[in-house]
């Protein structure tokens, strides 16, 4: 089954109760366009906001101690672009929901807004640009995408694609994978810090993980105030769900239905867009579009989860500043010697690769602590350590 009435997209938020969770039937392929998705969206709010005391009381919103300033969108673009160059987390308006941006090609940055999200799980993020020509600098066009692209952008549809060659982004922010999601908003002030920036920013939906999406600076500060930087009130936005995702395989895919209705890509694609089989009821849904497309990044050595000694010819991912024994003949990568999870987050995808390009037996890595960002890591990590054959 497709997108039906009671089809449902599963996020990887275990914190998220069922009755709110992203519903595709609301954009689905009846037609139904931004004006029903906006009149929609005040149902799902109410919902949202009556569930949001449970969802605080199952997870309280550690705050992380930063001082959040709110500032107009008039005169925003260098301070918020200066916040991103130092690793800040801005909050600012795009045409479809608030987003929380992070400097993309920045690790640390990315695994604070990790963070500060609350996120359980590495979902891989949307890189956002400010022109067709620095889109090009992370993903690969072909025809097809192009065509989307200068149909649609800047605008509610995020793209994606492969990644180009030398992409700067963190594999944190793509999750490891080897395709990229990138977006070109139409909102002036977005445009505007984008473009006084000058790299891609990464930008999920301005809220606590497992809310729903923020389409005021308010609802923002209430998700977020002591755990980012800064927040660019531009007032209400005018879309109010998020981007449409388009997979740019062999096969074009709705990855997520959203602002863009699906008839007006498949009207310039020339094509149907394929849908995702429906996962519902399954107890162990990926989120939907890195499991759909089962490519989550996999080293291609077997990776042993809380070692507690090293086994000849493993290479060792560590932990904190106390090695297990049998590290002072291996191979080893420090996620951080500080006990660090912040760092660690950071570090994660590219030590896990450079690791698998040394070739050991097997990569055998320390117990993680499953709070904070912990959590996420052992995700990640579990996933990497499923067999394949
Ligand atoms: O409207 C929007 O798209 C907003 C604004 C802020 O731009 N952003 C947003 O981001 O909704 P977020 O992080 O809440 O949703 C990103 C979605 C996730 O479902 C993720 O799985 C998917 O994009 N995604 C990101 N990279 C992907 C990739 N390489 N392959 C497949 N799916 C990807
Ligand atoms: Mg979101």
């Amino acid at each position: 089954m497709g997108y039906g009435r009671s089809s449902r997209i599963r996020t990887c938020d275990p914190l998220l109760p069922k009755q709110v969770r992203y519903r595709a039937a609301l954009y689905s392929d009846v037609g139904a366009g931004i004006a029903s998705a906006l009149a929609n969206r005040k149902k799902l709010y109410k919902e949202e906001y009556s569930s949001r005391h449970a969802i605080r009381g199952a997870a309280p919103a550690m705050k992380l101690g930063l001082k959040t300033a709110m500032i107009p969108v008039d005169g925003a673009a260098q301070p918020a672009a200066r916040c991103l160059e130092d690793g800040g987390l801005v909050a600012f308006p795009t045409e479809t929901v608030y987003g929380l941006g992070a400097d993309a090609t920045n690790s640390r940055a990315v695994a604070r807004l990790y963070e500060a999200k609350g996120r359980p799980s590495f979902n891989p993020l949307i890189a956002h640009v400010s022109d067709l020509q620095a889109a090009r600098q992370i993903a690969r066009f072909d025809e097809r995408s192009l065509r989307l692209a200068e149909a649609f952008w800047p605008g509610p549809l995020t793209l994606v694609l492969p990644k180009a060659a030398g992409c700067p982004v963190s594999d944190l922010a793509t999750a490891g994978l080897e395709t990229i999601a990138v977006r070109i908003p139409a909102h002036p002030a977005a445009r505007d810090i984008l473009r006084a920036f000058g790299k891609p920013v990464v930008a999920p939906s301005a809220n606590l993980s497992g809310h729903v999406s923020p389409t005021t600076a308010t609802h923002v500060l209430g998700d977020l105030d002591g755990r980012i930087d800064l927040i660019v009130d531009g007032g209400p936005v005018s879309v109010g769900v998020e981007s449409t995702i388009v997979g740019c395989f062999a096969t074009p895919l709705l990855l997520r239905p959203g602002g863009l209705p699906r008839e007006e890509i498949e009207q310039v694609l020339g094509e149907k867009l394929a849908r995702i089989p429906d996962d519902d009821g399954k107890a162990d849904a990926q989120p939907l579009a890195p499991g759909m497309l089962a490519s989550h990044y996999a080293p291609r050595t077997t990776v042993r989860l809380n070692a507690a000694t090293l086994e000849g010819g493993e290479a060792l991912l560590a932990f904190g500043p106390h090695l297990i024994p049998g590290s002072d003949q291996a191979i080893v990568m420090n996620l951080s010697e500080a006990g660090d999870l912040v760092e660690a987050a950071a570090n994660l995808f590219g030590y896990l690769r450079d690791l698998d390009a040394k070739g050991p037996r097997a990569i055998a890595v320390m117990p993680i602590p499953h709070d904070g960002l912990g959590e996420a890591i052992n995700d990640r990590l579990q996933r990497a350590a499923i067999p394949r054959s």
